[in-house]
């Protein structure tokens, strides 16, 4: 009997992960036969759960908080932006024993603004929010779309300036905390907080979010996010949640497993209508 190839996602907490609906749809829609499951994974056996996944003939892996850095310490080898983001949320049996990390994060932000919502980055003032793992998983392909600067501010200011640093050798960007940020509004700002998990927004001062403003919160809810509907209150030209981007971030991963390309549109349409 052929056994379908088997992939997961894993992560803790994961009963409300979209990846298996999303990853399903992505087969059914390219014919690619393959299983996608959920998998909570106790905080202290993630190495484990993945080489009991690997042993059972699992062939690829997405990974989610709060699983990503070690995800990126267990691949045997890494992409240059894995290696960059210091986190994979995508792991791939590349040869029997070898264990391939990427991270999809940053180009599935990329896509969704550039392509999908026609945001331009390049050439643009941009706005990062947070300076965790979140900011700096998506950083290195930020930075590649050549905006004319990049700022990335933190509640505390010594992790924007270290996290600027870090990438200071591939794009024009500096660290600060919220309250030294000033002058001209952004042409775009994008939330990487962890603020709205608990419903807030980071306290910016005024004239950040003006008119010609686009604001995009990598949360997503059934409801506009606080960040977007603070960015509404402040005036911004538009405001996006992280829906497209979590179903970019699915494709390109899918793409590295299966070597054929989704189409994302319809998968974002159905999320939104269900
Ligand atoms: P993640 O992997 O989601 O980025 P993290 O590494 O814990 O998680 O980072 C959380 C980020 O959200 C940090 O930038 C944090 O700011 P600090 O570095 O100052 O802690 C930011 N954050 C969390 N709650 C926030 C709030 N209420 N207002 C502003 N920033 C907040």
């Amino acid at each position: 009997m052929t056994q379908v190839d088997r992939y997961a996602v894993m992560g803790n907490p994961i009963a409300h992960s979209k990846s298996p609906q999303i990853h399903r749809l992505f087969a059914q829609q390219t014919g690619q036969s393959l299983s996608y499951q959920a998998i909570l994974v106790e905080k202290h056996r993630f190495a484990e759960a993945v080489a009991e996944f690997l042993t059972a003939g699992g062939k690829g892996l997405n990974v989610t908080v709060p699983f990503k850095q070690e995800a990126w310490q267990i691949a045997d080898q890494l992409s240059a932006r894995a290696q960059r983001a210091g986190a994979v949320n995508t792991l791939m049996l590349r040869e029997p024993g070898s264990l391939f990390g990427d991270n999809t994060d940053g180009v599935g932000l990329v896509r969704d603004l550039t392509a999908n919502l026609a945001v331009e980055l390049s050439g643009k003032r941009l706005l990062l929010l947070g300076a965790g793992g979140a900011a700096r998983g998506v950083l290195g392909p930020l930075l590649e779309q050549q905006p004319t600067h990049l700022v990335i501010a933190n509640r505390t200011a010594e992790r924007a300036e270290q996290l600027s640093d870090l990438f200071s050798d591939i794009g024009a960007l500096t660290g600060c905390g919220f309250a030294a940020l000033g002058g001209e509004a952004f042409d775009v700002v994008i939330n990487a907080t962890a603020a709205g998990l608990r419903g807030e927004v980071p306290d910016l001062p005024e004239g950040i979010i003006g008119p010609q403003t686009c604001c995009y919160d990598m949360m997503y809810g059934s409801a506009p996010t606080a960040f977007m509907r603070y960015a509404q209150q402040r005036g911004a030209r538009r405001a996006f949640d992280g829906l497209g981007m979590l179903v970019e971030q699915a494709a390109e991963s899918f793409r590295l497993w299966r070597g054929v390309n989704p189409a994302t549109g319809p998968v974002i349409d159905f999320l939104r209508r269900h």
